[in-house]
């Protein structure tokens, strides 16, 4: 009903598949299906304490109400010192928009940078909701493939080819969701090295899993002092601080920016919420040890699970150095992504997001999520494997 009538930039918008296979799994487990769920991006994890107890003080202190549209000075302000420390970038709190979650920080970027046929160049397998921003905002995507062949990293001659005068913006997400890979120094310094005598062109740099790296930092393009006022940078808190129900994330951007942000936030949200804000001060500031134990807890279910995948006949698996995602091949198996995930899901009862569901280029991957149980994750291998023997290959 109402197809003849919606406004047409509906049609732009496209969904995340990872919500659609999570409904189609629990329809399953209501039928009495076991189901091991490896579909969903987020932390199995509670959100740690010391930010429960801070959330619940703020609301009886009061906190209830509105708040400054970016978000108030002293939570803006506790970003600021964080990101500096962090990403190692020089910035304050005018260059600080609060927002509810990190997805507003991708839409208000397109929103506020892409004219109708401006080209958005961005990764290919990513994450979807950005092809489906830029489309909204008009603006024609140009995707960046990444290959396991390359370790997910990204083909700095084929990036350069990418660049055209009509370039409006790069994306850049390190650690990568769905792939988990990771963009060294030398890769974003290449990519500056592209971008350099081309002030023109803006960078949304998505580093919500900047703390979930395994080996070392990520390094944050706008830690280099002549991209920094080019570099919008998206974080939050869902990922790192196991909230993603709380919707609080942030876009650090210059403050000539900010403003139009600002201004995107008061059309659309007012604000973030109150006591959320405060939870989120003390995330920064608080204890980080959960933070470290999440992390501790990703990186041996990741080690058991990459090397059970690569046991399996037919599959082979990078090992992904960021964020909790897996995307083994399974090319050799003859059937499209999708084919693969739903069968799994129906005949296995592992559900999964197939590669395509993040772009063209995720054909022939599917993406497991290890944010689960050890326990559960030996069982997904099992009947992944057993699986993969019913199939030709
Ligand atoms: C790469 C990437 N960016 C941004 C987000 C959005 O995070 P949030 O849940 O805080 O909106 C996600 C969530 O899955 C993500 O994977």
């Amino acid at each position: 009903m109402f197809e003849d009538q919606v406004a047409k930039r509906m049609g732009l918008l496209h969904t995340e598949s990872a919500f659609a296979i999570l409904a189609k799994a629990k329809a399953l487990e209501a039928q009495g299906k076991s189901i091991i769920h490896l579909e969903i991006g987020q932390p199995d994890f509670k959100t740690p304490k010391n930010i429960i107890e801070a959330a619940y003080k703020a609301m009886n202190d009061g906190f209830t109400g509105y708040t400054p549209t970016p978000g108030f000075p002293e939570v803006r302000e506790t970003i600021a010192n964080y990101a500096a420390k962090q990403k190692g970038i020089k910035t304050s709190m005018e260059e600080v928009v609060v927002v509810p979650g990190g997805k507003p920080v991708m839409f208000y970027t397109m929103l506020m940078l892409v004219n109708p046929g401006d080209e958005v160049v961005y990764p290919n397998p990513s994450f979807p909701i950005y092809e489906s921003c830029i489309k909204f905002a008009g603006g024609v995507p140009v995707p960046i493939p990444l290959t396991s062949e390359n370790n997910f990293r990204i083909d700095i001659e084929y990036f350069k080819k990418s660049i055209t005068p009509k370039t409006k913006l790069v994306l850049i997400n390190n650690p990568s969701n769905p792939t988990g890979g990771v963009l060294e120094k030398e890769d974003i310094l290449a990519i500056a090295d592209v971008l350099r005598d081309r002030p023109d062109i803006f960078i949304m740099s998505d580093e919500i899993y900047d703390r979930l790296v395994f080996d070392g930092n990520v390094f944050s393009i706008a830690a280099l002092p002549e991209f920094k006022d080019r570099t919008i940078i998206l974080d939050g808190f869902s990922k790192t601080y196991a909230m993603t129900g709380w919707r609080l994330g942030y876009g650090i951007m210059h403050k000539d920016l900010a403003k139009h942000m600002e201004m995107l936030m008061v059309n659309s949200n007012s604000c973030s919420a109150a006591f959320t804000q405060i939870a989120g001060m003390e995330a920064l500031k608080g204890p980080q040890d959960a933070v470290e134990e999440m992390k501790a807890a990703f990186k041996e279910r990741r080690d058991y699970l990459i090397g059970a995948l690569n046991k399996i006949d037919g599959i082979s698996c990078c090992m992904p150095k960021g964020a909790f995602y897996a995307f083994p091949s399974i090319k050799s198996f003859g059937i499209s992504s999708s084919e693969f995930a739903s069968r799994l899901l129906d005949e296995a009862g592992v559900a999964a997001a197939g590669g395509t569901a993040f772009g063209e280029y995720g054909e022939g991957y599917i993406r497991l999520s290890y944010a689960n149980s050890l326990d559960n994750l030996k069982i997904a291998v099992d009947r992944i494997e057993k699986f993969t023997k019913t199939l030709k290959k």
